[in-house]
């Protein structure tokens, strides 16, 4: 347990803090932009100095819509700057926001906590008074006492811990950021929960709840409520086998859950299931953590929700070679989308990428076209061919899959289309498009879940 409590004589909290963001990726950078929008001195920490250099001058690393014209504006305010060095941030803050990843270990289910490690070895040393620190990464129960241990060990008298988990999701960052619906602090010590209050009065003044708890159920609230939305995703993942083999709709019937405002219709749109950073090691965290716990029953339920997801880019892959007859060997696949979900660059861990892959190692000549993802995607596999445009991925296709659903494919005209493919068939793996629409216009449609 932490060595302070509630009861511990602590300094008074700072009336206006001066805040860092330690770790500026898709979290951290969004924090410190709206940190500063919201008025506040922010300091972004990172020790990838191109990353610093481009956030530095007013360019955001990554796509995020609508961040980089928070960025602009928190820079020309003179509100937030950019830095390599720890010693600066050391001496700049009063509140530091720990915001680095933790991505699971490779060949593990665990958390790879040595980002985390590291930046605490990075700034403690060179602190010089009591600080805040305030946790936001996503960690495994347990953590927050750790670090808070450490900070009693390390950093000056009077220094202390927060811990604050964040919900936002990629493509929506900024708006996340600035109107969360809910906030959840874990703190010791009353002094503490003061300065958070401080740090987030505008949303506080603006009606944002906030959840003021203990450092453990902090740190739960995050990775119980990604389970719970993996497990709204592979539940009605699961309904959509079940609608393969009775010849039911998913759509239909997803639609017919989400009019009972228990069950609610976010997150119940079956298809390829859930990738990305958080969602997937997140789960597998979580059951590692409990198996460490010794309370591994409790998320056993956790194994199928990832086999039910992962069971869909199988299902996915296996619709494809149906239509081609049951082999890919030779067959020109057009891919639509490599994101794990529309308006975002990021490939981590992405259904599209990972079923184009599957399919080019089945033979099949893939090529994959993202609007804003081919580049990250072709890092990752150079094997792909890429597309710089739907028109030219489209051109000459034996098989048409769409895997990420970008407003552009939506709204793709199926007339159109099929003027450009070899052959008319399309697996909508995301239940994106007008199954009546495409077939009347002569196309062979497939979908996850439905006839
Ligand atoms: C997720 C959570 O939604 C955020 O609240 C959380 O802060 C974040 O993880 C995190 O831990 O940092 P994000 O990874 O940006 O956010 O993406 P989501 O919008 O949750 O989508 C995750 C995946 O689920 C995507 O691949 C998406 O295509 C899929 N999905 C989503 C479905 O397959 N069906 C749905 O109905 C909804």
């Amino acid at each position: 347990m932490p060595s302070v409590s509630r009861a511990d004589l602590s300094p008074e909290p700072v009336v206006r803090p001066r805040l860092t963001v330690l770790g500026t990726g898709y979290l951290g950078a969004t924090h410190a932009a709206c940190m500063a929008q919201l008025g506040f001195e922010v300091l972004g920490v990172d020790v990838d100095a191109s990353k610093i250099a481009t956030l530095a001058s007013g360019r955001v690393p990554f796509y995020e819509p609508g961040l980089e014209e928070v960025l602009e504006g928190a820079i020309a305010s003179g509100n937030l700057r950019f830095t390599t060095s720890f010693e600066e941030a050391a001496a700049f803050g009063d509140v530091h926001f720990v915001c680095v990843g933790t991505p699971q270990k490779p060949g593990e289910m665990a958390a790879d906590m040595s980002y985390l490690d590291a930046c605490l070895d990075m700034l403690l040393p060179h602190l010089r008074r009591p600080a805040l620190l305030v946790g936001k990464s996503t960690v495994p129960a347990g953590t927050a006492d750790r670090v808070a241990a450490r900070i009693a060990a390390e950093a000056p008298a009077g220094s202390s811990l927060a811990w604050n988990p964040e919900f936002l999701r990629e493509g929506y960052a900024v708006e996340d950021t600035l109107h969360p619906d809910r906030l959840v602090v874990g703190t010791v010590r009353e002094t503490d929960l003061q300065t958070m209050r401080t740090v987030y009065a505008p949303l506080l003044e603006a009606g944002v709840p906030m959840v003021e708890t203990d450092f453990a159920t902090a740190e739960l609230v995050k990775v119980s409520a990604n389970a719970f939305l993996a497990t709204k995703i592979s539940f009605i993942n699961a309904m959509a086998e079940v609608c393969e083999t009775t010849g039911a709709d998913v759509t239909q019937l997803s639609k017919a859950l989400s009019y009972d405002t228990r069950i609610g219709g976010r997150f119940l749109q079956a298809g390829l299931g859930f990738g990305g950073g958080c969602l997937p090691k997140d789960i597998r965290a979580f059951m590692a953590r409990a198996g460490e716990l010794g309370v591994d029953q409790a998320l056993s339920f956790l194994k199928e929700v990832d086999a039910i997801n992962l069971r869909r880019r199988a299902r996915t892959v296996d619709l494809g070679r149906e239509l081609l007859d049951g082999s890919f060997a030779g067959a020109k696949v057009t891919v639509l989308g490599a994101a794990f979900k529309p308006d975002s660059d990021d490939v981590r861990d992405s259904p599209a990428l990972d079923v184009a892959a599957t399919i080019a190692r089945q033979g099949g000549r893939v090529t994959v076209y993202d609007p804003k993802a081919n580049a990250n995607a072709e890092l990752r596999h150079p094997e792909l061919a890429y597309a710089s445009s739907t028109a030219e991925a489209l051109a000459g296709a034996d098989l048409t899959l769409l895997l990420t659903e970008w407003r552009e494919f939506r709204e793709l005209d199926p007339a159109e289309a099929k003027q450009a493919v070899a052959i008319p068939q399309i697996v909508d793996g995301r239940n994106a498009l007008d199954a009546v629409a495409w077939r009347s216009a002569g196309w062979t449609y497939r979908a996850l879940g439905r006839p």
